[in-house]
């Protein structure tokens, strides 16, 4: 059977609400068809998610709690009404700008599970660990938030200083750290990856690794980009 790998596009900020209803509504049909193949998970931002249809939709972000006193946070909770299934934790522009720790996405993972959604965790070092062979050693204590965890959840590598550069790690180098990881999580979990995802890099993957999918920026706000990545 052909393997059905996973596409998940993270819209970050860089679309306006009326720019990802747009994007949407404009490319329902396509990703339907894309779709009976490939496992296509949109990310918009939280003010579209109630008014998309007909697209499978994963959240960007879910807070540490559940319902309660905590302006402004969306709780696993309502993602669960919206009928989300998946939703991004970790992701390294949180971590950076928004100092979530080991500690934050413990509970947001236990949110998430309580709410039978699929954390997808991102992991991934920074240039300079890269630079001075660090890597697996970050990797292995943002792994940690895992210890306790014996539902489903998705991995996905992105090294910080591929994100949004276009500069990517070698195709044996990403196989490397697949290997490690999947080595260090018995074989349990999916594992894509993410950063400059682009068609050409995803078809090397796709022939080379064993990755299970990619985490796409930037270039998922164009459907056209996305499509060729989806294609590739
Ligand atoms: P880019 O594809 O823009 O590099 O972003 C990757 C990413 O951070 C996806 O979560």
């Amino acid at each position: 059977m052909k393997k059905q790998y996973f596409f998940v596009a993270n819209f970050k900020s860089y679309l306006t609400f009326k720019e990802e209803i747009k994007w949407c509504s404009n490319n329902v049909k396509e990703l339907a068809i894309l779709s009976q193949d490939n496992k296509i998970i949109i990310c918009p931002s939280f003010v579209s998610m109630g008014l998309v249809k007909g697209i499978e939709l994963g959240a960007q972000n879910c807070s540490n709690f559940g319902v309660g006193a905590y302006t402004g946070e969306i709780s696993a909770e309502s993602l669960a009404q919206l009928d989300i299934k998946y939703c991004l934790v970790g992701h390294s522009e949180r971590r950076q700008y928004f100092n979530e720790t080991n500690e934050n996405l413990e509970k947001k993972i236990e949110q998430l599970f309580k709410n039978n959604i699929v954390p997808i965790l991102c992991i991934g070092e920074s240039h300079q660990e890269y630079l001075t062979g660090k890597t697996q050693e970050v990797l292995l204590a943002q792994l940690n938030v895992l210890k306790k965890v014996s539902k489903e959840i998705i991995i996905a590598y992105e090294p910080i200083w591929a994100i949004g550069t276009g500069l990517t790690p070698e195709v044996e180098y990403i196989d490397k750290i697949y290997n490690f990881i999947n080595k260090l999580m018995d074989n349990k979990y999916k594992i894509l990856y993410g950063g400059s995802v682009n068609q050409d890099l995803a078809q090397k993957l796709k022939q080379f690794t064993k990755i299970d999918g990619f985490l796409i920026g930037k270039a998922s706000t164009s459907f056209q980009e996305f499509k060729k990545i989806v294609l590739s």
